[in-house]
């Protein structure tokens, strides 16, 4: 199996459906932190929980569409980023991210999604690379700009959370300007 250095004592690696139970201990570690800002249906409970969501990525990975990876930290899962969304025939995808509290700040998931868009736009050939975040989440904002994403729009009023409807930021980058960021 593989696993990519992030950084020097970060790795990054496929998290499959045989993780989970490390997912499980990982997500009582990072549920109350990222609850507000992913998908509700990301946020699992238990092991159980835990396999749903790693086959549903795996299915979907199987069918060339989203795509799921853990970043270890000193050996300890902390976090992730994914394909929320990959579709080679319309030339786009969305790539999303999450950490638990303890391993933000360290630019791993710059880094980690860094390797996902090299991946997307020069060994897929996809033309267009999207990120949605809450319009309040300055960090995951943060991170669409160091990746050199432009925020395209608002999809007004799209999120909803806690009985609050939020703002939805669209940030994207494309192909040729990929290029021109990394190269
Ligand atoms: C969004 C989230 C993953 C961002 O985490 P993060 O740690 O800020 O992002 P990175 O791993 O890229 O690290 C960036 C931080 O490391 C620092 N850093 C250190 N070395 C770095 C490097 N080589 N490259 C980039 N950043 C580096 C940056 O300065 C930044 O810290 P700062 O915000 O204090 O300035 C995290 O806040 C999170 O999980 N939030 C809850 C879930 C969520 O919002 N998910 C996204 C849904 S759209």
């Amino acid at each position: 199996m593989f696993s990519l250095p992030v950084q020097d004592n970060a790795l990054l690696r496929p998290l499959e459906v045989w993780h989970a139970e490390e997912f499980a201990a990982h997500m009582d570690r990072a549920r109350e932190h990222i609850r507000p800002w992913v998908g509700a249906g990301f946020i699992s409970q238990d092991v159980e929980g835990a396999r749903g969501t790693l086959r549903r990525y795996a299915e979907r990975q199987a069918a060339d569409g989203a795509r799921l990876y853990g970043i270890w930290l000193e050996g300890t899962l902390v976090g992730g980023v994914m394909f929320t969304d990959f579709n080679a025939a319309l030339g786009s995808c969305e790539v999303g991210c999450w950490l638990e509290p303890a391993a933000e700040g360290h630019g791993v998931v710059t880094r980690a999604c860094h390797t996902l868009l090299d991946w997307a736009f020069t060994t897929r050939g996809l033309h267009r690379a999207e990120w949605h975040c809450r319009a309040d989440n300055a960090r995951s904002a943060a991170v669409a700009k160091r990746l050199g994403m432009t925020l395209e729009g608002v999809s007004r009023e799209s999120w909803s959370y806690g009985g609050t409807r939020h703002d939805t930021q669209i940030w994207a980058v494309l192909a040729d300007e990929w290029r021109a960021h990394t190269g």
